[in-house]
């Protein structure tokens, strides 16, 4: 079938006013590069002319400027979901001008079929390549859109000249069947296919191709800090023990990372890491560290679900994709998440805090408890499902004035039920067979900075009593006191007790 190529203005112009639209990718790769921007000037006309625009936007993940950020500076989101990092979508989401509503990676696909979010008028899609009967090799990021261009009534292709027709291959398109019919999976290695390399959709639906021509605009990673180094360090300490004193199998187990720049220093201190031998990723996202530890050979495989590198390492890793190409798989996010492979696996999740508790509750989402920050993406898959979960994050942030670990997380995203290590700069807490006061000892003691550790020593001495020794009364004495003077070292538990 020949398809209509379009402008990216032409394909905007076909989107109305409260339609579902579905975007392909999962951070920046894979993310549509031109047709939202268009959609975000359709929709500034209309609002200067007095006339409702707003569309509902699901993605795989993230995206970048070039869709939630622009769509968000013209007020033209109405309902969103998952996971987003965006500061000007942040702000409408703060101020419920986007309905953004904040769901686990590996569900997302499953409601959409569900049928929890209605219908799908659009799935805009990155590919490298497309077919006359509707096979399309993905971009560089997945996502959800397995799902979305089963369920939308059009599709555009955005066909990216920057992605390599030799990107066949690296994809593996599977998606279960839905409950009651719903089997295992077969993957039992991180490096196993079990689907496509395609993702096969009816041709009936592509109404235009727009062409585009960009990389995925990912910055380079700044060199880690002081701080993130010493996690860094602390969080392959723990690997080491854990692996010398026998309790990880010799042939190690898969690893999942979260995103950030503590995330990626911790992939760095892995691949200089002699007391630890070469393993597999099972993750949702690789980041610059990754491609290094891959060439190294300290890697041995990554199963992703987004190749979220800088556009210098993507230029690098499309000049020498013959070496990557049976080294990584870039699958849905139903998938890379999937509770019953990461069990399965015996996964080891290393994901980042906002905060975490003196008993082990860990908020990953809310600043200061009210403030959306980007969401739960996949921690959520992987900590409660994973062989170890591991929280790493600073023990403070703004200077000093805010401490992470505090009384009670004022927003709880995971419980002290999954949580097993937290790590900060300070050091590292083993929970595992430990109960809440031993915990709280473990954490305040090993995590904690000692600037803060005598006013959670005195919080933890003056609790309710019962098997959690919580004072509800001064539970958030951190958060009022950074509220009201701006440091949270000014906390005064005397008034409570
Ligand atoms: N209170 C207030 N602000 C805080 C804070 C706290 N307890 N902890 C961190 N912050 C601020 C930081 O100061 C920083 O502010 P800035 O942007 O003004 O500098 C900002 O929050 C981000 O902190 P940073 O330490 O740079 O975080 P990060 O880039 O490592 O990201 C998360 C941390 C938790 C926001 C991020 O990992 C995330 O979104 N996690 C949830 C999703 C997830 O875990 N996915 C994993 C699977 S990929």
């Amino acid at each position: 079938m020949a398809f209509n190529n379009m402008t990216a203005q032409e394909a905007a112009q076909m989107i109305k006013n409260g339609d579902t639209v579905c975007t392909s990718g999962f951070t920046a790769p894979g993310s549509p590069k031109a047709i939202s921007q268009h959609i975000a000037e359709i929709a500034e006309k209309e609002h200067a002319e007095g006339r409702p625009f707003k569309i509902n936007l699901f993605t795989g993940a993230s995206t970048s400027d070039k869709v939630d950020g622009c769509l968000s500076r013209a007020n033209a989101i109405n309902m969103r979901a998952p996971y987003q990092n965006v500061p000007d979508l942040r702000k409408r989401i703060n101020s419920h001008d986007v309905h953004y509503f904040d769901r686990h990676l590996s569900e997302m696909s499953q409601e959409m079929r569900y049928g929890f979010y209605g219908k799908v008028d659009y799935a805009i899609i990155e590919a490298a390549d497309v077919t006359p009967d509707g096979e399309i090799v993905l971009g560089c990021g997945v996502g959800n859109v397995p799902t979305y261009a089963a369920l939308a009534d059009k599709i555009f292709i955005e066909l990216n000249g920057k992605l390599p027709h030799s990107l066949l291959g690296m994809h593996d398109i599977y998606m279960p069947l839905d409950p009651p019919y719903r089997r295992e999976i077969p993957i039992y290695s991180p490096s196993d296919r079990v689907g496509s390399p395609v993702l096969k959709v009816d041709p009936r639906k592509i109404v235009g191709i727009v062409h585009t021509d960009s990389y995925d605009g990912v910055k380079p990673f700044t060199a880690p800090d002081e701080v993130s180094k010493q996690i860094g360090s602390n969080v392959v300490s723990f690997l080491v023990s854990e692996y010398e004193s026998g309790r990880l199998p010799k042939e190690f187990l898969p690893l999942q990372s979260g995103v950030g720049n503590v995330a990626n220093a911790v992939l760095y201190d892995l691949g200089e890491s002699t007391r630890l031998p070469n393993f597999m990723m099972y993750t949702e996202v690789i980041q610059d560290a990754v491609l290094e530890l891959l060439k190294k050979g300290k890697c041995t495989f990554a199963s992703t679900c987004s190749m979220t590198f800088s556009d210098q390492t993507e230029e690098e890793l499309f000049r020498d994709l013959h070496y990557f190409h049976d080294k990584i798989v870039i699958r849905p996010a139903e998938i890379s998440n999937n509770p019953e492979v990461i069990r399965r696996l015996g996964v080891i999740a290393m994901n980042t805090a906002i905060e975490a508790d003196i008993f082990g509750g860990v908020n990953s989402t809310h600043v200061l408890g009210t403030r959306m920050m980007n969401g739960i993406g996949g921690s959520g898959d992987f900590t409660r499902n994973a062989f170890i979960s591991i929280f790493s994050c600073p023990s403070v942030s703004k200077g000093g004035v805010i401490s992470n670990i505090v009384p009670m997380v004022a927003h709880p995203d995971h419980s002290e039920h999954s949580v097993d290590i937290i790590v900060t700069d300070q050091g590292i807490a083993d929970l595992r067979h430990k109960d809440p006061v031993e915990r709280a000892y473990e954490i305040i003691n090993n995590c904690a900075h000692p600037d803060y550790r005598p006013l959670l020593l005195d919080y933890l001495n003056h609790g309710a009593g019962g098997q959690t020794p919580h004072s509800l009364r001064a539970a958030f004495e951190f958060h009022n006191a950074f509220n009201e003077t701006g440091d949270m070292r000014n906390a005064d538990f005397a008034k409570y007790f």
